[in-house]
C-alpha cells in the first residue's frame, strides 16, 4: 500500500523556508522471507537525524518515568553492573535513560547522531559520543571501553535502515553473557489499532517477535524475552542475547504463536489494515471539515512525527487546522512539515480554549488529560482517530 508522497516527519520548516522540502513515497511492505514490515523507500539517515532534530525524550514526564524504571529494573536484575559494568545506549537522545545509570554510578556511553539532543545529554554530564552506530563504531567503542554488559536501543533500532550493521555491531560489542534490549512500536498493536500514524520516515521498520528473531538470528543473537509496554501506543520490549547463552523465557514462544494466529504472514491481514486506514482517512478529513464549518477553526494537540503522516495522508492543511500546540520549545514558531501548519506554545491553547483539538499525541493521552483539566472543564473535546474516528 502507499500513503503517497510524505515529508520527513521531524523536518519542521522555518516560516519563509518552505520551498526546499524533501518528500518520499511512504509505501510499506512485508518481506515474505523474514516477515520484516518495512518502508520500501527509506530516506537517508543524515537527512533525518542531524543538528536540527527536534524530538527530546525528556519532554514527557511519563516517558522519563518509563525509562528510569527500565534502568532500575536492569540494575536490580544485574547486581554486577555496579562493580565494573558497562552499559551502551544506541540513540541516547537527550540522555534521559542513561542518566538513570549515571546516577547509580554505572559506566555508560550514549551514542547519538543528532547533535541537537546529544549536546543536551553532554551538558547534563552523560557520556555521549556523537555519531551513528554501526559495526565500525561498535569496534571502536570496544577498543576504548571494553565489551558491554548491556546494549539498549529504545525507539531507534527500528529506525536504522542498515539493520544488519546494527546486528554485526551489537554482536561485536556485547559480552558473551551480555544482553541487547530493544523497545519499538509493536506491529501487532499497530495492526490491531489501525495506528497507521506509527508509520513515518524514521520508522523504517515496524518490528514483531517473528521478524526480530529472523533478523538478529543472522548475527548470532537469540530472542530470550519479550514484554509488552503501554508506552507509545503499543511497544514491545525485546531482550536478545548471544545464542545459547540464556534459556528463552516462555513468553517468547507464546508471542511467536500469537503472531501466527494474528496472521502476520498472511497478505489478507495487511489488506484489511489498508482498507481500515482508508476509512479512517476519509472519516477524519470529513469530520474535521464539518466541525470547522460549524464551530470555527479546529486545532491540533502535539506536533508529533505521527501528525505529519495523518495530515498529509488526509490532505489536511492550515485551512482545516489553524495551529498545533506543542510543549517543545524547539518546535514552537516552526511550521509542520508538508502541511505547513504553525506550531505554537501551550499558552495559546490555554488562552483560546478551542472547542475541538485533534489529539495527535494520543499515545500520551493520560499525561495530557491530567494537564488539560481546565480546558476539559470548559467543555473542550478531543477528535480521535485511533483505532477509529470519534469525539471524546
Ligand atoms: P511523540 O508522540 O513522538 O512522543 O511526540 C509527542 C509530542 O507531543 C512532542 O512534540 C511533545 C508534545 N507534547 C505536548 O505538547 N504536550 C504534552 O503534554 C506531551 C506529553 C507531549
Amino acid at each position: 500500500m502507499s500513503f503517497g508522497q510524505q515529508p520527513l516527519a521531524n523536518a519542521l520548516v522555518a516560516p519563509g523556508e518552505t520551498g526546499n522540502e524533501a518528500f518520499y513515497e511512504m509505501a510499506p511492505a512485508v518481506c515474505p522471507s523474514c516477515s520484516l514490515f518495512q518502508l520500501v523507500e527509506q530516506p537517508a539517515a543524515e537527512n533525518m537525524f542531524n543538528a536540527r532534530y527536534p524530538f527530546f525524550t525528556g519532554m514527557s514526564s511519563h516517558m522519563t518515568q518509563h525509562f528510569t524504571a527500565l534502568a532500575e529494573d536492569r540494575i536490580a536484575a544485574n547486581p554486577s553492573l555496579r562493580e565494573d559494568g558497562f552499559v551502551v545506549e544506541i540513540g541516547s537522545n537527550d540522555g534521559t535513560l542513561m542518566s538513570a545509570f549515571a546516577r547509580a554510578g554505572i559506566r555508560h556511553l550514549g551514542i547519538e547522531p543528532s547533535e541537537s539532543v546529544a549536546k543536551v545529554a553532554q551538558g547534563n554530564g552523560i557520556d555521549t559520543r556523537i555519531g551513528f552506530f554501526d559495526s565500525e563504531t561498535a569496534q571502536a567503542v570496544r577498543r576504548e571501553h571494553g565489551p558491554a554488559d548491556i546494549i539498549i536501543g529504545t525507539n531507534v533500532i527500528a529506525h536504522i535502515g542498515a539493520i544488519n550493521e546494527v546486528g554485526t555491531g551489537v554482536a561485536a560489542l556485547l559480552k558473551e553473557d551480555g544482553q541487547f534490549v530493544i523497545e519499538a512500536v509493536y506491529l501487532g498493536d499497530m495492526l490491531r489499532n489501525t495506528a497507521f500514524d506509527q508509520l513515518y520516515d524514521e520508522h523504517v521498520f515496524t518490528f514483531s517477535a517473528t521478524a526480530v528473531t529472523n533478523v538478529f538470528g543472522r548475527h548470532g543473537l537469540a530472542l530470550v524475552d519479550v514484554a509488552p509496554q503501554g508506552v507509545h501506543g503499543g511497544t514491545m520490549r525485546y531482550t536478545l542475547a548471544p545464542a545459547g547463552s540464556r534459556e528463552p523465557a516462555d513468553a517468547v514462544a507464546a508471542l511467536l504463536a500469537e503472531e501466527q494466529t494474528l496472521g502476520l504472514a498472511d497478505p489478507a491481514t495487511y489488506d484489511g489494515f489498508r482498507q481500515r486506514c482508508e476509512s479512517i482517512r476519509d472519516d477524519l478529513a470529513a469530520l474535521v471539515r464539518e466541525l470547522a464549518a460549524k464551530s470555527g477553526p479546529i486545532v491540533g494537540y502535539g506536533a508529533t512525527a505521527k501528525s505529519a503522516t495523518v495530515l498529509t495522508y488526509c490532505g489536511l492543511g492550515p485551512d482545516d487546522i489553524a495551529w498545533i500546540q506543542d510543549s517543545t520549545p524547539a518546535k514552537q514558531g516552526m511550521l509542520s512539515p508538508g502541511a505547513h501548519i504553525p506550531i505554537v506554545a501551550p499558552e495559546k491553547f490555554a488562552a483560546e480554549a478551542p472547542d475541538y483539538a485533534v489529539l495527535f499525541a494520543w499515545n500520551h493521552r493520560a499525561e495530557i488529560e491530567s494537564r488539560e483539566t481546565v480546558w476539559r472543564g470548559k467543555g473542550g473535546k478531543w477528535i480521535l482517530y485511533v483505532p477509529e474516528v470519534g469525539i471524546a
